[in-house]
């Protein structure tokens, strides 16, 4: 028997969850929104004959491909919406965080492990907590951090977590193995090719990158992914990937896919670990 369907939001917090009702409001409103925008665009005629590349349609359509939001600049001039913000990306990364204590993963690196933009320490929470020889970082904007220390030493793990507040594009801390959670989709090409070069710049030898995104199927069936790369197209500029993308780019860097583990309780998330090859 197939699964009832569920909306995005109650994929992401669950039957019964407070505010479910205004979740579900909050993404009728954003379809309809996206189905009037791409109607006024004349999208659909555009692809009435099958699928096409998204720079063909906007150009055709008269659309900016690249549309840019300055939404984390917004957080930095307003730290209480940042630290909310924060909050719903914890409880996001939570249900994902249950999935992974669920089936015991562990990542194949260990060491130094630094969460690049690891907002509330969440993610790094769990796995400092799986590897007791591990040390860690959460590295993100300072307004992101607020929670941080209070999330790592609530797990009682503070002893073995530091705070360090930076801008990715511009330099990472030294680390074995940099986790990338939800990061890299809210960028384009060229700026994930900025963080990965200052990964491979400041990594230890033989470092690693875990990355954790919503990936996008390979042909034209339908996908959650979907659904979240117009939400980052649309609030960031920035786009969801499929594993071959992935792939490229961290191969452009000097990274080759070790371990692919797709996660599929909550959302089609996968962990793709990649690993620099020295040469
Ligand atoms: C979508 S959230 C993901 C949070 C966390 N990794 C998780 O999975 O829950 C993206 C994070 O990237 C951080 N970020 C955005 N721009 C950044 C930058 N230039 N340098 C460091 N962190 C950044 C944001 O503050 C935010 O915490």
């Amino acid at each position: 028997m197939s699964e009832p369907r569920m909306t995005l939001h109650e994929k992401m917090l669950g039957h019964g969850a407070d505010g479910e009702q205004a979740s579900v409001i909050l993404e009728s409103l954003l379809m309809a929104q996206i189905a009037l925008v791409l109607a006024r665009l004349g999208v659909p005629d555009l692809i009435a004959a099958g699928p096409r590349p998204v720079a063909e349609l906007a150009a055709e359509a008269g659309a900016n491909a690249d549309a840019l939001g300055g939404l984390y600049e917004h957080y930095g001039k307003h730290p209480e919406e940042a630290m909310w913000f924060g909050r719903a990306m914890s409880r996001v990364t939570g249900t994902m965080v249950a999935e992974l204590a669920a089936s015991g993963f562990r990542p194949l690196a260990s060491g130094r492990i630094v969460d690049l933009g690891g907002g509330r320490g969440t993610l790094l929470a769990y796995l400092l907590g799986a590897d007791p020889g591990a040390t860690g970082v959460v590295f993100d904007r300072a307004e992101a951090l607020a929670e941080a220390p209070q999330v790592l030493a609530g797990a009682g793990l503070g002893g073995r977590a530091e705070f360090i507040p930076g801008d990715f594009l511009r330099e990472v801390p030294p680390a074995d193995l940099y986790v990338l959670s939800q990061v890299l989709h809210n960028w384009q090409d060229d700026q994930v090719r900025a963080v990965l070069g200052n990964c491979r710049k400041s990594g230890r030898p033989g470092n690693s990158i875990m990355v954790v995104e919503l990936m996008l199927p390979d042909g034209p069936e339908p996908s959650l992914a979907h659904i979240m790369d117009l939400i980052m197209l649309t609030t960031l500029g920035g786009r969801e990937r499929t594993r071959a993308q992935h792939e490229e780019l961290m191969a452009e860097a000097g990274y080759r896919l070790v371990r692919d583990t797709p996660l599929a309780r909550v959302l089609p998330w996968r962990i793709l670990e990649f690993q620099h090859q020295p040469g």
